[in-house]
């Protein structure tokens, strides 16, 4: 059994007095695609900002291949905070993409791609520009480097993003719904280049209402309800013969929207 890329364990998120996230345990496969689905306001995204140290979980702990990720358990069973640059050098090994592109408006697609490269890790402007652009013509958009955000459609955005992410050569990418954002037309180029990214061997978990995309591209896939984990796993056990009432009602509530064919 490989190492899990992420693993998970019983992790617990609380805003205040509310429980966002209840005893989560999870294992991301290396090298595979791993979707998140669950209804809204289940806890997809704060796992997901947890995973990437965005948000600090309540308890519980992440290691990110092996290595903790914020806290780690002492000898007699605390948990401790690692210092600050520790943090950073795991965290560096995973690239997130968010709903909103989130892009610099006032900087081209290259510069967007090429600005943390630059300023964060300190890589000579012209070997900086030379990876932002390798990464800009791998999702497509080499011809439209010189174009800013209000240049370009919301997928090329969302790409862009995916460019600026991969640039930092991350070895784990998370996808916050990449495409909901989007009209419909562009979803597909967007999640054409995360399909290229799989294939790749790229570790990826993905959080996404296209159901079409996790039951075809999705390798494992995990339930989320009210905060809880219900299950994980393949997608054929999942989509084909849900055996768990919540996870039936939500696939029928999105299976509705003309997905079934694509799970059938
Ligand atoms: N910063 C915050 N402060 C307080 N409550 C929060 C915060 N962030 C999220 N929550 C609450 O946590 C719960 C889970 O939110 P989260 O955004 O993780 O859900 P989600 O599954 O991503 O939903 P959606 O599908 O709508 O994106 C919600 O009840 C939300 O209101
Ligand atoms: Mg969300």
């Amino acid at each position: 059994m490989n190492l899990p890329a992420i693993s998970v364990r019983n992790l617990v998120k609380r805003f205040g007095e509310t429980t966002v996230l209840e005893g989560i345990d999870l294992d991301i496969p290396e090298g595979k695609v791993s979707c998140l689905i669950g209804p809204s306001g289940s806890g997809k995204s704060t796992l997901l900002r947890c995973i990437a140290f965005l948000e600090e979980a309540s308890e519980g702990m992440i290691t990110v291949n092996g290595e903790a990720l914020g806290f780690y358990e002492t000898p007699k069973g605390e948990r401790e905070r690692l210092p600050a640059a520790q943090i950073r050098g795991v965290r560096s090994q995973i690239g997130m993409v968010f709903q909103q592109f989130n892009l610099w408006p006032h900087m081209t697609a290259l510069g967007n791609v090429s600005e943390a490269l630059k300023t964060v890790h300190r890589v000579p402007r012209r070997e900086a520009e030379e990876r932002a652009m390798a990464q800009l013509r791998k999702v497509g958009l080499g011809h439209r480097a010189g174009h800013y955000p209000a240049q370009l459609s919301g997928g090329q955005q969302q790409r862009v993003a995916i460019a600026r992410a991969l640039a930092l050569q991350p070895k784990i990418m998370l996808f916050d719904e990449p495409t909901s954002a989007l009209d419909p037309e562009l979803t597909g180029e967007v999640l054409n280049v995360m399909r290229d990214l799989a294939a790749e061997g790229m570790t990826m978990v993905v959080v996404s209402h296209e159901i079409g995309f996790a039951a075809t591209v999705g390798q494992q896939i995990s339930f989320l309800d009210h905060g809880k984990l219900l299950f994980t796993g393949a997608p054929a056990e999942v989509f084909a013969k849900p055996r768990h009432p919540r996870l039936e009602q939500f696939l029928d509530t999105y299976l509705d929207r003309g997905a079934s064919m694509l799970v059938a």
